[in-house]
């Protein structure tokens, strides 16, 4: 009788130790910064309030102990992990080490940080560094970048974005129009004083040039399809909206030479081989087309933005 009890005992527990394989963070990653860091997180709210405040003292420039300063970077280093967690970096795999380096074998902090700080001026995330360090993965950015004056200016020490200006660490993602006020406006305003000053609402309106593209070839790529049912020769057409697509796929890279004359220049050469393709298919009417929300141009916003000044100096007289 107790030895059947044993069994089955012994069978629940073979069956959670089982599971347990199976479960995601009950092994242990390959790598120490992971395991570490993930286990940084401020569990208690008590804590997390208490570090909010110390935050808000040291943003302040309150005085404040090296004991306080230790508990910033701490917070960060676990934000960091939670922001990076959910990012494309982390669901392909490029993990900690492959921006900071160190040692991912080790298990105490001290043998795995073989890195400098990110302050020193020598470490692979000192700002001035970022580039070549993003670059290694990203070659065609930053040959486009080491074109750019944002260059320059940088390699000379100045007021210039680097790569995580624009793409924040950790979440590293991808920018969207309507975020131009704001990151190109932190330099590019009469406040700041870095000309032109029109850039936001320029790279703004180029943006959305890049968004209108895309829909054009996608429309270029339906009347194809039904003029091919129609038994027309599509042949030369498809031709034209590969070369599109093509440059298409370029023009994320191009943007970082910060050339948006250049930049339009391109995306005019695409429309304008989308306009052929469409010029040997277009008699076949398609059966369903919606246009994209109508957005209002840069020539409409600066003409909105001078409208509103001018009535804003009339009612002040
Ligand atoms: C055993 C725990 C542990 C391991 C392993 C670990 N870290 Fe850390 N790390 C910390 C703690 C705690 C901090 C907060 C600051 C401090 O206490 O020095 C930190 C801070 C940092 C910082 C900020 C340092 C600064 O001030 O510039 C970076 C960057 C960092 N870790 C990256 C890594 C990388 C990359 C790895 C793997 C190669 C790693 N960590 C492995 C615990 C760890
Ligand atoms: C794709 C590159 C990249 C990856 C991956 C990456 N970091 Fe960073 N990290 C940076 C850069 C660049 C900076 C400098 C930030 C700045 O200048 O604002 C930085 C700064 C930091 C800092 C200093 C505090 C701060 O926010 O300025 C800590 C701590 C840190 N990283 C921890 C980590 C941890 C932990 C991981 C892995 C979970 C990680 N990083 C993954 C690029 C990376
Ligand atoms: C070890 C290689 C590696 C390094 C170093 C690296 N990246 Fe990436 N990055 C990738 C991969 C892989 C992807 C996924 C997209 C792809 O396959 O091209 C990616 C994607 C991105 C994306 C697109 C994200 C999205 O949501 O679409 C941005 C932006 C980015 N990286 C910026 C950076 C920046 C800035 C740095 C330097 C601080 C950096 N990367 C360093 C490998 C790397
Ligand atoms: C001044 C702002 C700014 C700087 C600096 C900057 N980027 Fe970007 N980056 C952008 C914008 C905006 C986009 C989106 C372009 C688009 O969608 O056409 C982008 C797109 C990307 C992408 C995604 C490309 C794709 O195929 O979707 C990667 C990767 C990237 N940048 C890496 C970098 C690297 C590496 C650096 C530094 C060498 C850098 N960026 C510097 C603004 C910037
Ligand atoms: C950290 C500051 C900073 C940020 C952020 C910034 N820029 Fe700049 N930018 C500069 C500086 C500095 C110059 C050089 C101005 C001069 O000629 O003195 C410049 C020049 C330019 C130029 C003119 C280039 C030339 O060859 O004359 C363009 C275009 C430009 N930036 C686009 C952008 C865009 C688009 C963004 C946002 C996605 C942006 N910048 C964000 C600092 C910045």
């Amino acid at each position: 009788m107790q030895m059947v009890f044993f069994n089955k005992i012994l069978i629940v527990l073979l069956i959670l130790a089982g599971i347990s394989i199976f479960l995601p963070g009950v092994y242990a990653s390959e790598n120490s910064c992971i395991d570490c860091h993930k286990t940084l997180t401020p569990f208690i709210e008590e804590q997390k309030r208490f570090n909010q405040i110390r935050i808000q003292h040291l943003e302040r420039n309150a005085a404040c102990s090296l004991e306080c300063h230790e508990d910033r970077i701490r917070q960060l280093a676990t934000a960091n992990y939670q922001q990076w967690q959910e990012s494309l970096h982390a669901i392909k795999g490029v993990a900690c080490e492959a921006c900071h380096g160190g040692d991912i074998k080790q298990a105490t902090k001290e043998k795995a940080h073989t890195f400098k700080n990110t302050t020193d001026p020598e470490s692979p995330v000192y700002y001035t560094n970022v580039p070549k360090t993003c670059g290694n993965c990203h070659p065609k950015e930053l040959d486009n970048f080491e074109n750019s004056t944002h260059f320059k200016k940088l390699e000379s020490l100045q007021l210039a974005p680097t790569c995580t200006t624009c793409h924040h660490p950790h979440t590293f993602t991808v920018l969207n129009p309507e975020d131009f006020r704001n990151s190109c406006g932190n330099c590019h305003s009469v406040y700041k004083n870095v000309a032109p000053f029109d850039i936001p609402l320029k790279a703004e309106d180029m943006l959305r040039k890049v968004n209108k593209l895309k829909f054009n070839i996608d429309n270029a790529r339906e009347d194809i399809f039904w003029a091919k049912k129609n038994g027309t020769d599509v042949g030369q057409a498809e031709k034209y909206t590969e070369n599109a697509l093509k440059t298409l796929g370029d023009l994320a890279p191009m943007w970082h030479e910060f050339n948006l004359t250049h930049f339009e220049d391109i995306i005019d050469s695409a429309n304008l081989e989308v306009k052929k393709a469409e010029d040997i298919v277009k008699p076949t009417p398609s059966p369903t087309r919606t246009e994209p929300a109508r957005v209002p141009g840069f020539i409409g916003l600066t003409g909105l933005i001078s409208l509103i000044a001018v009535f804003y100096i009339l009612r002040k007289k």
